[in-house]
C-alpha cells in the first residue's frame, strides 16, 4: 500500500470565462493523517477537490488518488465529500439525510437504517436524529454533513471549509471528531481559509494562492527554521556568565534569553549554569513562527513565484483570511 494517497502534478482548470482557477498544481497528500489545503478565498482550493472528486472536468490533469488516474469513476466509492456551503433539505430529519445518502450507495434499507445509527452516534448526534435538519444549529448540520461524508467508510474525506460559520464549541467538536476520524485510519482533506484553526490538528498543509501551492509539507518541516527556545529568568545573571550563554549562541534581553534551533539539547547546560546561580527559571518554551505567519511570508513578502512584490498584501482579520 502506498504511503501517498494523492499525487498530482501540473493540475490546471481554465474556467469558461477566463477565470485561471488552477495555475500548475502539484500536490502530495500522505496516507492516514489530517491534510490541510489552506489559502484565502479564490485561492482555489475548492476548484481542486472538485477536481479531485470528479465534480469539475480540469484544464488538465495528470496524477492518481488511491492509485488509479484521477477522474476514475470506481475510484470514487473509496471517498467521501462533504462541499462548502453544503445544505440538506430542512424539512428531512438527520437521520433522513444520512439514510439517504447511505441508500445511494447501493445498500439495503435495513443496512442503511443501521448505518444512519451507528454514524450518529459517531458524531454524538444520536439525541437528534428524529428532529428536523431545521431545528439544527449550524454545527449541528456540519456533523451531519460529517456523517454522510462517511456512509460509504471512505479512504479519503474531502472537507470543504466544514468549520466555516461554526461556533467556537462547534469548531471544538468539530476538531475531535476530525481526529477521530484520522485515528479511524482514514485521510482528512480540509479545505480553510482558517489557519489558525488548522495548525491545531493538521499532519501536514499546502498552502495555496492565486492557483499555485507556495508551500508544502508537515508543520514541523515548514516552520522548522523559525523555531527557537524563549526561556524567562528572574534573578540577577552575572555578567561572567551572561558572556558564556551569548557565547553560546544565546540572544539576552532584560529577563528573556532566545536559542534559535529546534534541538533542546544545548538548553540543557544553560539551565545548569544559570540553577547554580540560584536563578529562578519561570518559563521555558518552544516558539515557531505561526502558519499565518507563514503564510504572509510566503505570499505577502516575496510574492508568488518567490520575486515579485504583490501590488495588494491578504488582509488578515483576527485568524481569518479573507480577500
Ligand atoms: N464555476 C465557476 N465558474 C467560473 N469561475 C469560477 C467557478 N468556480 C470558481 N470560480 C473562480 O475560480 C477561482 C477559485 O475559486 P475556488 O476554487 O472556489 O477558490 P477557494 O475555494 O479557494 O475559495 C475564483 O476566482 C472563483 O471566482
Ligand atoms: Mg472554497
Amino acid at each position: 500500500m502506498s504511503d501517498i494517497v494523492i499525487d498530482i502534478a501540473d493540475v490546471r482548470k481554465k474556467y469558461r470565462g477566463g477565470v485561471e482557477a488552477l495555475r500548475g498544481v502539484s500536490l502530495q497528500v500522505p496516507r492516514g493523517g489530517i491534510f490541510g489545503l489552506l489559502g484565502p478565498n479564490g485561492a482555489g482550493k475548492s476548484t481542486l477537490v472538485k477536481i479531485l472528486t470528479s465534480i469539475v472536468r480540469p484544464t488538465r490533469c495528470s496524477g492518481i488518488m488511491l492509485g488509479a488516474p484521477i477522474g476514475d469513476k470506481a475510484t470514487l466509492a473509496r471517498v467521501g465529500y462533504l462541499p462548502e456551503h453544503a445544505r440538506f433539505p430542512e424539512y428531512l430529519k438527520g437521520g433522513e439525510v444520512i439514510r439517504y445518502v447511505a441508500g445511494l450507495t447501493g445498500i439495503s434499507r435495513t443496512e442503511a437504517g443501521q448505518k444512519a445509527g451507528q454514524l450518529l452516534e459517531m458524531v454524538g448526534m444520536q439525541d437528534w436524529g428524529k428532529h428536523k435538519m431545521a431545528t439544527y444549529s449550524k454545527g449541528m448540520k456540519q456533523r451531519i454533513g460529517l456523517a454522510q461524508a462517511l456512509v460509504n467508510d471512505p479512504e479519503i474525506v474531502f472537507l470543504d471549509e466544514p468549520t466555516d460559520g461554526v461556533d467556537p464549541k462547534g469548531r471544538l467538536e468539530m476538531r475531535n471528531l476530525l481526529q477521530r476520524m484520522r485515528d479511524d485510519g482514514r485521510t482528512v482533506f480540509i479545505n480553510s481559509h482558517l489557519l489558525g484553526e488548522l495548525e491545531m490538528i493538521c499532519d501536514s498543509v499546502a498552502i495555496m494562492d492565486k492557483g499555485e501551492i507556495v508551500q508544502q509539507g508537515t508543520i514541523a518541516e515548514l516552520t522548522e527554521k523559525s523555531r527557537r527556545y524563549e526561556l524567562k529568568t528572574r534573578g540577577t545573571i552575572s555578567e561572567e556568565l551572561k558572556h558564556k550563554l551569548i557565547a553560546a549562541g544565546a540572544e539576552i534581553e532584560a529577563d528573556t534569553m532566545s536559542m534559535v534551533g529546534s534541538d533542546p539539547a544545548p538548553i540543557q547546560p544553560m539551565l545548569d549554569a544559570l540553577r547554580a546561580e540560584k536563578i529562578t527559571i519561570v518559563e521555558l518554551r518552544e516558539v515557531r513562527q505561526s502558519l499565518e505567519e507563514l503564510f504572509m511570508e510566503s505570499v505577502g513578502a516575496a510574492g508568488v513565484g518567490g520575486t515579485q512584490k504583490r501590488s495588494t498584501p491578504p488582509q488578515l482579520p483576527g485568524k481569518e483570511l479573507v480577500k
